[in-house]
């Protein structure tokens, strides 16, 4: 996720069936995400059908509800500013797009367009879930995972503690501006940790996010400053396992 306006926006079911059994699995419908996700944008209120556009949706807690981990005006600029940036940067680049389509633009920007389609809308899913994969510590944050994603935790990861270090590390190393994802492969149903860079880069096609950290440094730098790590360790107070376990089982029935 990143700050759009002082960065350049460069650049963002599978079958079980054996071959003496074939069986026709049933429909589930498309994909309820543009981006690969697990959860319909109408429930978190990331696009509007009667306007055809995408919108903010609102922080489901006070700015300051993340005290003292991350500082209420972090949380306040994060959200509405560089939020409402990937949001507007979405809705102009479809614009553009849509123009293009009917030759009162020039074809020569697709190329252009459709990678800010790639960046802003990066930005606005993984925000729009970041919000909910986050709760006040004490009050829903923090804690350890609980039923399903706790077993595939130790499954995945060999325990709850080596996943832990995992996802420091991999949170902390990312390059420039990132995040640090766990999500399922839904091949092979396993998780994964792995780092997407901007918002859109490097990210595993298909995977189904279950945890998210921001790691651009407008998500911390009022606070942390250039500690990154520290950060990172703070938000361990604040990750909201129950919503990350519906993302998890939701995504393992698919
Ligand atoms: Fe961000």
């Amino acid at each position: 996720m990143g700050q759009p306006t002082s960065q350049p926006s460069s650049q963002p079911s599978p079958p079980a069936t054996s071959p003496t059994a074939p069986k026709v699995l049933p429909d589930k419908g498309p994909p309820s995400a543009i981006i690969p996700g697990n959860v319909a944008p109408a429930e978190l209120k990331v696009f509007d059908e009667a306007t055809g556009q995408f919108i903010l949706p609102a922080l489901p807690y006070p700015f300051d509800a993340m005290e003292p981990h991350i500082a209420a005006k972090t949380m306040e600029i994060h959200h509405d500013k560089h939020h409402a940036a990937y949001v507007a940067g979405l809705n102009k680049a479809l614009a553009e797009l849509a123009r293009i389509r009917t030759a009162a633009g020039d074809s020569a920007l697709v190329k252009f367009w459709a990678n800010q389609v790639s960046f802003h809308g990066g930005g606005h899913i993984n925000h729009s879930l970041f919000w909910n994969m986050m709760a006040p510590p004490g009050k829903g944050g923090g804690g350890s995972p609980r039923g399903k994603l706790a077993e595939a935790i130790q499954k995945s990861f060999g325990s709850y503690e080596q996943f832990v270090a995992q996802f420091k590390a991999t949170a902390a190393s990312v390059e420039g501006g990132g995040w640090g994802w766990l999500a399922v492969e839904p091949w092979s149903k396993q998780l994964l940790l792995f780092q997407g860079e901007k918002q859109q880069d490097l990210m595993v096609t298909g995977a189904l996010p279950v945890l998210g950290i921001d790691v651009w440094e407008h998500a911390y730098y009022l606070k942390y400053q250039n500690k990154r790590a520290d950060y990172v360790n703070a938000f361990l107070n604040l990750i909201n396992w129950e919503f990350c376990g519906k993302l998890y089982d939701r995504a393992i029935a698919r």
